[in-house]
């Protein structure tokens, strides 16, 4: 643990917090796969959905953090285009959440310059789920702070076929040559083409896997996982992976 966050381990204070931007050595992105909530609440013998609903306080809490830090970009992993396998309860349950917690969040976000944007696809996202995500990014589009990226109905390998696709239409139309596409026509094609790839991934519960998120962006992440739940994460957890980023040397593939 860097000495700079030392005094944050054991009395953290958001007004704290802004000093760290001072730093310079913050990661730019943020992404973080919050998992753990269904065992969360299986370990006290709670329906899934209430880990889901912890897990929703915790997004509330780091969101904060991260924005009085300085971080510029919080990608959130909120719902998988493979977590529609599960029952239709937990389902509706989920896609419920970004309605109520914008509902309860947005007047702060606006109020911290915090701009929502969303990755994902709308397909078969319920109709007052998209209508209030889509407020929020409309309410938020012209603040300038920290961008809140939720991934919503997002996956990976989704989003690159339809990357592919795009720019094989364009070459259908004679707009492009195959020869010519170099790694950032591939970028400019992904659902992130306005974001720099994440600096970190953070993903909670133990789970050392990628589940099918930024599988393109995360190529030179530096990742930090661990054992805590997700509704059990708390802001020192989040410091500690950004203590531990500050560490490691980024190489890029060179030496
Ligand atoms: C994975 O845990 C978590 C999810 C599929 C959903 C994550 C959603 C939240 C944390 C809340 C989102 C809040 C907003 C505001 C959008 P899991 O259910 O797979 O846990 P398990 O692996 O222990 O079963």
């Amino acid at each position: 643990m860097l000495e700079i966050f030392s005094k944050w381990k054991a009395n953290l204070t958001s007004a704290d917090l802004p000093d760290q931007a001072e730093e310079g050595k913050l990661p730019q992105h943020i992404a973080i796969i919050m998992d753990g909530n269904g065992r969360w609440a299986k370990q006290k013998g709670l329906p899934r959905i209430a880990g889901h609903r912890e897990g929703m306080k915790v997004v509330t809490k780091i969101v904060r953090v991260a924005s009085n830090m300085g971080i510029e970009v919080l990608t959130l992993y909120a719902f998988s285009t493979e977590n529609w396998k599960r029952p239709k309860k937990e389902v509706d349950y989920l896609l419920g959440l970004p309605e109520r917690y914008l509902k309860a969040e947005l007047p702060k976000l606006i109020e911290n310059n915090v701009q929502v944007r969303l990755i994902g696809t709308t397909d078969h996202l319920p109709d007052h789920t998209l209508r209030a995500v889509e407020k929020a990014v409309k309410d938020t589009e012209s603040n300038t702070g920290m961008i809140l990226n939720f991934a919503l109905n997002y996956g990976s390998r989704y989003e690159m076929l339809e990357a592919v696709k795009s720019i094989g239409r364009l070459i259908e139309e004679g707009k492009l040559t195959a020869d010519s596409l170099t790694e950032e026509t591939i970028h400019a094609h992904l659902m992130t083409s306005q974001l720099n790839d994440p600096d970190l991934l953070i993903r909670t519960s133990g789970e050392i896997r990628l589940s099918n998120f930024m599988l393109w962006q995360l190529a030179y992440s530096e990742f930090w996982f661990t054992d805590v739940l997700w509704p059990d994460f708390k802001e020192q957890d989040f410091v500690e992976a950004i203590a531990v980023y500050q560490k490691r040397k980024r190489r890029y593939g060179g030496v």
